[in-house]
């Protein structure tokens, strides 16, 4: 059926959608996130014992932009390139002696023009209750080096919380985040490419998942009767003009029907609002 076709087309469409990268107002798969609370510089420092001396890696990142420039007292080879939204650096601590930088890099961002690709990897019109932040960084040792940031939609989290990382492994760095931030704000007002053109019904169910679901499927099933129903009055009951229509008696009572529905249901409401029940 037209319908079902148009959802498994929506469905699939869903899966990768990319846009403009604004941290105020993300969109993935036609949901916005509002990120900014998230646009800060964030350190993880983390320390593994590596006899005779300690490795130290950290990690400096910001979802929302490119990493500020670093001061003048740190020298120039042991900053991340410009550009890096994401940057990872290896420091050696031995016991009396000048910790040394022996690495640093961008994991995500290359040049200023770069910017992290939002990508939702679950599919229907369900809001996504995760989604990734995508950047490509360095090549190092003709490794292409990324950032994947998972987030996590948690409501009971805070926004000031950090990322924990998941790992760094063949030159991917993923980190998960659950905060707030992360929570779908509403639907996007970009539509979903597939569902542009013909297919549009009235309702604007543009938005909605299982609401709109339900009205497409109304209002096929009414048609198919309707159409069904006129056939079945011409060619069967050989009918003609209005008497077409199926069960036109039903239909010509209808509209009392409803006004005396909401007759009723006003009188009750009416009646209890003067503090007591109206005889019925
Ligand atoms: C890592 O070790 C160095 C040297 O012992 C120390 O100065 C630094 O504070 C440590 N960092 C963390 C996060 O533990
Ligand atoms: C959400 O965050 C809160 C507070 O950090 C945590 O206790 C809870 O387990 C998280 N929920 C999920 C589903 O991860």
């Amino acid at each position: 059926m037209r319908s079902s076709l148009a959802l498994g087309l929506l469905a699939s469409a869903l899966t990768l959608t990319a846009a403009a990268f604004d941290c105020k107002k993300a969109q993935v798969a036609g949901h916005i996130y509002d990120l900014s609370p998230l646009a800060r510089e964030i350190t993880l420092d983390s320390n593994t014992t590596t006899p005779p001396t300690v490795t130290g890696t950290r990690y400096v990142l910001n979802p929302c932009a490119p990493l500020k420039a670093e001061p003048d007292s740190v020298p120039a080879i042991d900053r991340c390139p410009d550009g890096a939204w994401v940057c990872r650096s290896i420091t050696n601590y031995k016991k009396d002696e000048k910790p040394r930088v022996t690495e640093v890099n961008s994991v995500a961002g290359k040049s200023s023009k770069d910017e992290p690709v939002l990508e939702a990897k679950a599919s229907g019109s369900e809001k996504p209750a995760e989604f990734h932040w995508i950047l490509k960084g360095a090549e190092v040792e003709k490794v292409a080096w990324s950032t994947d940031i998972k987030f996590v939609c948690n409501k009971s989290a805070k926004d000031q919380d950090l990322p924990t990382i998941v790992g760094f492994k063949d030159g991917v760095l993923s980190l998960e985040w659950a905060v707030p931030a992360a929570c779908a704000l509403g639907a996007g007002d970009e539509k979903p490419p597939s569902d542009g053109g013909k297919d549009k019904e009235p309702s604007g169910s543009s938005g909605g998942g299982f609401f709109s679901t339900m009205f497409s499927f109304f209002v096929v099933v009414s048609a198919l009767y309707l159409v069904l129903g006129v056939m079945y009055n011409y060619l069967i009951v050989r009918a003609t003009g209005l008497d077409l229509i199926p069960n036109r008696a039903f239909w010509r009572e209808f509209p009392y029907l409803c006004s005396d529905f909401a007759q009723h249901v006003w009188s009750m409401v009416s009646g209890r609002r003067r503090g007591g029940y109206s005889v019925v």
